[in-house]
């Protein structure tokens, strides 16, 4: 166990783009040896890069609190229990949940985001990446948002990245027809790897254009997470009764200024199609649903995922901006330091 508590904490409120200066580097002491009954003391061993976190640094009502400047930045993570007065978190077991930029913090298991073993033979990446909360956004979004079944079309945006990955699968899975958007062309060929009938150069190629050639009867499924002109180009090419799925917002968290919204929210009138936005977090108690069809798929190798793996704790601030320069392919992760990486 090293001797202090390496932390990035959050140095100001990011105006704008974010940069590196947004964050702050210390060393603490590790937390308190003597643990009280019921805790445990974690070691970060990997941690697990979302969108959202831009949105935990802004001084706004969300669904969690803010993060304070000056507090340990929020973020998954894998860790390993490194000491245990918790029989449910004995030492050595390794346990996912939001426990931040930093290598030690105390949990426990009547915490609001309590810590949750890893299954076994599950290992950190494939719990952040293939099995975390981005693989059941995509799954909960398109079958209870989207109403996903065989022979729908649908568009996914940010198709190259952990959420927009895993739905582009899903759908072709489900029996859908699938078209991904995504920025640049190695990009779109991993995402048409994945079963995408094809996939749009957002950078490159002109996207109201390109939905229309390739979705002469319009989207049944808009899985969206960019929000704007992407946003706007769905909501045009809508088919009747379509749905569109408001998963996230990308390109206004990182903007000081939002990109306009959809100009044309009267096609939604005229098609009879319905708009709707969701959140994870309210299908957590429904993850064995969930699991329950990813696993197999999974297992037989039907589902594949990507993890982007950087490495060293001092890359941390500079990990998380790779997600808004677009850099990243599939989940975006950093492994603070190598570990034995399966629950015995
Ligand atoms: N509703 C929920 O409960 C929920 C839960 C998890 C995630 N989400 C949403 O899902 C989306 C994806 O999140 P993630 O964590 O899985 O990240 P990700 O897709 O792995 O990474 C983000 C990707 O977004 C694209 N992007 C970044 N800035 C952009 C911009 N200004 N315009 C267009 N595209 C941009 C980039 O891909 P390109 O290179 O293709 O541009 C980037 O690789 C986010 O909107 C997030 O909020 C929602």
């Amino acid at each position: 166990m090293s001797m202090c508590n390496r932390q990035w904490i959050l140095a100001r409120r990011p105006g704008g783009h974010l940069v590196e200066a947004d964050f702050h580097y210390r060393e603490t002491p590790v937390p308190e040896p003597d643990l009280d009954s019921g805790q445990v003391l974690l070691q970060n061993l990997w941690l697990g890069f979302d969108a959202t976190q831009r949105e935990w640094l802004k001084d706004q009502e969300g669904y969690l609190p803010p993060v304070a400047v000056g507090e340990v930045v929020r973020a998954s993570s894998v860790a390993r229990v490194v000491r245990s007065r918790n029989p449910a978190l004995p030492e050595g077991a390794l346990v996912q949940g939001l426990f931040g930029w930093q290598d030690y913090t105390l949990a426990r298991t009547d915490d609001p985001i309590p810590p949750s073993l890893l299954p076994p033979g599950v290992n950190p990446e494939m719990a952040l990446a293939a099995l975390g909360g981005t693989a059941l956004t995509a799954y909960f979004g398109l079958v209870d948002i989207g109403g996903l079944g065989a022979g729908k079309t649908v568009v996914v945006t940010a198709a190259g990245g952990a959420t927009g990955s895993m739905a582009v699968q899903i759908a072709r899975l489900r029996g859908a027809r699938v078209v991904g958007v995504a920025g640049g062309a190695e990009k779109c060929a991993w995402v048409k790897s994945l079963g995408a009938e094809d996939c749009i150069d957002y950078r490159n190629e002109d996207l109201p254009q390109r939905l229309a050639a390739l979705c002469p009867d319009g989207i049944d499924i808009a899985f969206d997470n960019v929000g704007g002109a992407q946003l706007e180009a769905l909501i045009g090419r809508i088919a009747p009764r379509g749905r569109v799925v408001l998963c996230g917002q990308i390109a206004s968290y990182d903007a000081a200024t939002p990109p306009p919204g959809p100009q044309n929210l009267m096609n939604l009138i005229y098609r009879r199609a319905r708009i709707e936005g969701f959140l994870m977090l309210d299908f957590l108690h429904r993850t064995g649903e969930a699991f329950a069809e990813l696993g197999p798929w999974l297992a037989s190798g039907q589902l594949s995922w990507n993890s982007d793996v950087q490495e060293g704790f001092e890359r941390i601030p500079q990990t998380l901006l790779r997600l808004f320069r677009g850099e990243n392919l599939g989940k975006q992760l950093l492994r603070i330091e190598p570990a034995p990486e399966t629950q015995a």
